[in-house]
């Protein structure tokens, strides 16, 4: 393993003491950064993901301009999806749009079979170039979509709101579902698998949207695939992060799926959050809009954030969803700054 010269992120995962609250930031590299829009001027988001060098650079920069004490690759959850035969665009200001979504068993069982060798070497390329370049300033995360967040993309064909064809066929076609669901498992494990071996210090499964379900359908249609997938990479010894949005309903289902790690947002306060999860990291919970409201709205609502943790060893300090597009980079800086200065003279 890499000596590094911050490790705090990585002893926050497993709830060392650190010297200060680590900080970091999901799409820390983005359009809100002008050394990205400069790579962006010139690249869509896809060429940049499958371009090594441009890839590595940009979440480089990213996090040596924000000093942030981690950095996640630059890369895209759709990626993976290609290479077993479902094709998408990335449309700006929208999202992923899937060319022929997944809608009954015929076309689930059109999904081919996945290689990270041939379907993603780009990535794990991405990965080794980053490390290289990062030269042990700071660890690398990286990271999968979760099954059901995947599927919903695959089954709606665009950025959805209410998953109302996603839950139909969890509803009414129970087998598909399942086949579904089994495959994109194993192609995460897959995924995130390569990933580790290509030296990542971390994984993070982003299960965006499974907060739009009940209690019972999560633990019924969703629970299950996540917890192979977290008990399957629990031997490549790296903490596993598992990030949700909404997802206070479904908190101590999410704890049985596994993780040790647990990426929550702005909608519950930590210390309740605690209460759910019991002794585990969690990383959290800023609402990225209180970004827009300038310096002193952040640290006032920081350092409620931060009471809130009370000094527990096990604190990553993140947006509760990933950075704005609007957001002033200056503020983002600041934020950074604040998070190490205020933790680093309490302890
Ligand atoms: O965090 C990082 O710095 C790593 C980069 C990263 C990207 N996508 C690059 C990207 C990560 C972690 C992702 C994950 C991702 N992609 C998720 C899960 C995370 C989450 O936000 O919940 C999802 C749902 C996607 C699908 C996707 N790709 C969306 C919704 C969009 C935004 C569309 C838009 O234009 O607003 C993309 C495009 C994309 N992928 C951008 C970035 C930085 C947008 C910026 C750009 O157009 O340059």
């Amino acid at each position: 393993m890499t000596d590094f010269e911050n490790d705090n992120f990585l002893r926050a995962c497993w709830k060392k003491e650190t010297e200060f609250t680590p900080i970091w930031f999901m799409r820390q590299a983005g359009r809100y950064l002008e050394s990205y829009r400069k790579v962006r001027a010139k690249n869509d988001v896809l060429t940049i993901c499958k371009t090594p060098e441009l890839s590595a650079k940009v979440t480089v920069d990213a996090t040596t301009e924000l000093g942030v004490d981690a950095a996640i690759i630059f890369a895209d959850i759709m990626l993976p999806l290609e290479g077993i035969g479902q094709s998408f665009k990335l449309v700006d200001g929208v999202g992923p749009i899937v060319e022929k979504p997944i809608r009954q068993m015929e076309d689930v069982k059109r999904i081919g079979k996945f290689s990270p060798k041939d379907h993603v070497p780009f990535v794990t390329d991405a990965i080794e170039l980053a490390i290289q370049q990062l030269d042990g300033r700071a660890p690398l995360i990286g990271f999968s979509g979760a099954p059901f967040t995947l599927a919903s993309y695959l089954i709606e064909g665009n950025p959805s709101r209410d998953f109302t064809k996603t839950k139909r066929m969890m509803y009414a076609e129970p087998e598909a579902w399942t086949l579904l669901m089994t495959r994109l498992s194993s192609m995460i494990h897959d995924y995130l698998l390569a990933q580790i071996r290509a030296g990542v210090d971390a994984v993070q499964l982003f299960d965006t949207w499974s907060g739009c379900l009940s209690p019972f359908d999560y633990e019924k249609f969703v629970l299950p695939f996540n917890k192979q997938i977290f008990e399957r990479l629990k031997p490549g010894g790296v903490p596993r992060i598992h990030f949700g949005v909404g997802t206070a309903g479904i908190l101590k289902l999410m704890r049985e799926a596994g993780g040790d790690v647990f990426g929550i947002d702005w909608r519950i306060s930590l210390d309740e959050a605690w209460a759910i999860l019991g002794d585990i990291a969690i990383q959290g919970n800023l609402d990225p809009a209180i970004l827009l409201g300038g310096n002193e709205l952040v640290h006032t609502r920081s350092k409620e954030i931060l009471s809130r943790v009370g000094g527990r060893p096990g604190h990553i300090f993140n947006l509760g969803h990933g950075v704005l597009p609007e957001t002033s980079p200056e503020h983002v800086k600041n934020l950074v700054q604040f998070i190490h200065g205020t933790t680093r003279t309490k302890q």
